[in-house]
């Protein structure tokens, strides 16, 4: 069967009038510990953004364009009342206001920058895109408990990626890859992934993908972090939104628990994945991995993050180098295959959710 796909750069086979990105969204535009006192400038969705903390540790996102003459606020100062521009010296609150022009008494009204809905939450900064018709969030941002879970340790990072956000939403629905791409480090038996036990539900605009792997070997990060007695069960749970994944795979000595406890114990890898784009071709991916540190905390986080960043690697490698050829070869027919099924229905309900206009 071949797939219809929109691929920025390659081939758009949807209706023209549809938006490159979905609006009415929580975005994740930061992790928190990227934003100290500097301004953090970072283009989401084709438009350039600072980000900065003021003197009560309130982040806020503006337009990086100041007003006066359009130097980005993001070369200038963070100060605790807002951000000045480094130019001329116009300071601007977290509302985007002009609230101080260095020697003229008068601030006209429109001495103002377009500030973007933004909330920080369990170790995440997430914006709000609305269209026209919805310019405020209609909900709040999504929260993430397992960052504060004093069961787990926690830590992440962001990639930049020149490829577009569909590409690695396919390959976070998909992972069945792991037994390719990632022997040194969560991998495993190819043909074990292959035939994993799945099962694929959709449910509004979310898609679940559960696989079970009983009775298997331990790959090389689960046997360095956990001190498993022989082979596992192992588990993969994939819950995709539509602006970010939780992914919670581990494994446990092999009849020890029910895979389908939510308490379980075992080793567990608990991914967050925002997937933000850029532009219709290249994204951010905002990651943070936690686990259940079964010996000693410190030593285990150290060891998963490299472990997580070096898996993470060879995924960008593997994604960019798909994107290229993508391009290289133009608008050529893909098949689809029985690991894609996860894949396949996001990529649907990113289709239809497009559909609204920007
Ligand atoms: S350009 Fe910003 S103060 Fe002049
Ligand atoms: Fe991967």
């Amino acid at each position: 069967m071949s797939v219809r796909m929109h691929i920025p750069g390659v081939s758009d086979l949807t209706a023209e009038n549809k938006s490159p990105f979905v609006y009415n969204q929580w975005y994740v535009a930061a992790l928190s510990k990227e934003i100290d006192d500097q301004p953090l400038a970072r283009t989401l969705l084709n438009e350039p953004v600072v980000m900065f903390r003021d003197g009560d540790g309130e982040v806020s996102a503006l337009a990086d364009r100041c007003c006066h003459k359009a130097l980005p606020l993001s070369a200038g100062l963070v100060e605790a009342g807002g951000i000045r521009c480094g130019y001329h010296g116009l300071l601007f609150n977290g509302a985007g206001q002009c609230i101080e022009i260095p020697g003229q008494a008068i601030i006209p009204k429109r001495a103002m920058v377009k500030s973007y809905p933004l909330q920080e939450r369990d170790g995440l900064i997430w914006i709000w895109f609305g269209d026209e018709q919805t310019p405020q969030p209609t909900c709040d941002a999504p929260n993430y408990p397992v960052h504060n879970d004093p069961n787990y340790v926690w830590d992440g990072d962001v990639y930049h990626y020149q490829a577009p956000y569909q590409l690695i939403h396919d390959n976070l629905l998909d992972l069945s890859h792991l037994g390719y791409v990632h022997l040194k480090t969560i991998g495993g038996d190819a043909k074990i992934h292959m035939n994993a036990d799945m099962k694929t539900t959709t449910e509004g605009d979310s898609v679940t993908v559960v696989r079970h792997m009983p009775n298997v070997t331990p790959p090389p990060t689960y046997s360095a972090a956990f001190p498993f007695k022989g082979p596992i069960d192992r588990w993969q749970e994939i819950d995709f939104q539509v602006t970010h994944l939780k992914i919670w795979t581990g494994g446990a000595d092999v009849g020890s628990c029910d895979l389908n406890d939510p308490n379980r114990g075992g080793f567990h890898l608990k991914g967050f994945h925002g997937i933000t784009p850029e532009s219709e071709t290249t994204s951010h991916y905002l990651w943070t991995m936690a686990t259940n540190p079964a010996l000693e905390r410190e030593s285990v986080l150290q060891k998963v993050i490299d472990q997580t960043a070096f898996t993470f690697d060879e995924d960008k490698v593997v994604i960019e180098n798909q994107y290229r050829n993508m391009k290289q070869f133009g608008n050529q027919p893909m098949i689809s295959i029985h690991v894609d099924s996860g894949a396949n229905r996001a990529r649907l309900i990113m289709e239809r959710l497009r559909t609204q206009p920007a």
